[in-house]
């Protein structure tokens, strides 16, 4: 179906600034016939075309998909992966780009990566496995302290907790407990906490070939200075500092390859991007965990240095063509600056108006969250990550600069952001 690589028609799935920063490197291709992308946002859906579904329903979606002869679905984010929507869709003859259902397992459980690591010998925290918080409650009194607590399955970036004390680790069970975080009949991992510095590190892979796509760190929590709690990512530098070519082959060879085998071994081959977590110490490299699909905001950061189009790059993965391609990076730092409602990641409020979103230069770009048009066609808030300002620099401090100039002409009463970006 990809054949005919003129006039393609592509689906991208998502409505945040890692959906609109893809689409905004698609539509730069020749290739590209119509571009849609669902649900979009008042960003997005001024270079994509939009229509009214529901992108939960597979159903509804190939249904569409085929109607409007869409020939590549990228899906943004792994909620859509991992309730199986690359199988369904290419059941249905469509390409996806993304994992399967069992590939996304390694994002969805993380006794799942657990057990990868095991089979491919790869470098991983110590751990155990308890089956319920309840169990959890009573092995915690007996264990030291600092540990990390993860609910195996998904639980919306809020099944993490990295524990100080038992109190610290009490309050945290309780409110799984009370269904506050996560599922409370998920399984429970118990792990030793490795200090060092984290960095993100990201792969495409067709299950045969892996290609370095670009490295990213990130600033999770909500305040300067990394303090408050943790979010979906406040803003991101990329390349990342640990990243050089001796760590992009090593990562490929003790992390990427052998998962790919692993999973190859289980009879689930994977599709699409590895994003591993890594914890970097004085000595040593540990996969904190693995994600299957672009970051966000790391994507937009990582996009803004990518030479090749990523439509090529969908294409070849989905193809197993990935060995014939090469992917060709800017060696200028990018930045990602994340503007939130107040109150984000907790409640905040919707519905403000925001004005000044001009982009001024090539080298930067202002990629809509939650955003939406009001109906005098005003944009207003409507999440809680609502814009993220990109720049791309010879040197990061220049980046840096450039973004924060950038974002001083926004202007919305519920906004704010991290000061520290790149610092
Ligand atoms: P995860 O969802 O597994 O990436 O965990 C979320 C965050 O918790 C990571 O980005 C780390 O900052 C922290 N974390 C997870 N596991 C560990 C560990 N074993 N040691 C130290 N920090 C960890
Ligand atoms: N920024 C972290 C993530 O996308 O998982």
């Amino acid at each position: 179906m990809l054949g005919n690589l003129k006039n393609i028609n592509v689906l991208v799935l998502g409505s945040g600034g890692r959906e609109h920063s893809i689409c905004d490197n698609l539509i730069k291709s020749k290739k590209i016939n119509y571009l849609w992308c669902m649900p979009g946002n008042a960003g997005i859906n001024k270079i994509a075309k939009f229509y009214e579904i529901d992108v939960n329903d597979k159903k509804k979606i190939l249904s569409f998909c085929i109607k409007k002869k869409i020939s590549l679905v990228i899906p943004g984010s792994e909620e859509f992966l991992a309730k199986g929507i690359s199988d369904y869709l290419r059941l249905g003859g469509i390409n996806v780009f993304g994992p399967s259902k069992k590939g996304s397992l390694l994002e969805s459980s993380k006794i799942f990566t657990k057990l990868i690591c095991k089979l491919g010998n790869i470098n991983t925290a110590k751990w155990r496995l308890i089956n319920n918080y309840k169990t959890a409650l009573k092995e915690i009194k007996l264990l030291k302290f600092p540990l990390v607590i993860k609910l195996d399955k998904l639980a919306a970036g809020k099944g993490v907790l990295v524990a100080n004390s038992y109190e610290e680790a009490k309050k945290f069970l309780i409110k799984v407990e009370q269904g506050k975080i996560g599922d409370k009949n998920s399984k429970i991992i118990i792990e030793k906490k490795i200090v060092g510095k984290e960095a993100s590190f990201f792969y495409v892979t067709d299950g045969i070939t892996s290609r370095f796509i670009g490295s990213a760190q990130d600033y999770k929590r909500v305040g300067n200075g990394n303090t408050g709690l943790n979010t979906g990512g406040m803003g991101c530098i990329s390349p990342s500092p640990f990243e050089n070519k001796d760590k992009i082959e090593l990562i490929n060879k003790k992390f990427i390859e052998p998962t790919i085998k692993a999973m190859n071994y289980l009879g689930y081959p994977f599709k699409g991007v590895l994003y591993a977590g890594l914890m970097f110490t004085k000595s040593d490299i540990f996969l904190i965990e693995y994600n299957i699909r672009l970051g966000d905001p790391e994507c937009q950061a990582l996009i803004a240095r990518l030479k090749s189009n990523f439509l090529d790059i969908c294409i070849a993965t989905e193809k197993n063509k990935l060995k014939d391609i090469k992917i060709n990076k800017d060696n200028k730092k990018s930045i990602c600056i994340v503007m939130a409602s107040k109150g984000y990641p907790d409640e905040y409020k919707s519905g403000f108006a925001i004005k000044g979103i001009k982009k001024v230069g090539n080298n930067v770009n202002i990629y809509h969250a939650g955003t939406k048009l009001d109906k005098n066609k005003n944009i207003i808030t409507n999440g809680g990550r609502v814009l993220n300002i990109v720049s791309k620099e010879k040197t990061l401090q220049r980046a840096k600069l450039n973004a924060y100039k950038l974002l001083k002409n926004i202007k919305c009463n519920n906004l704010f952001y991290r000061s520290d970006i790149g610092d």
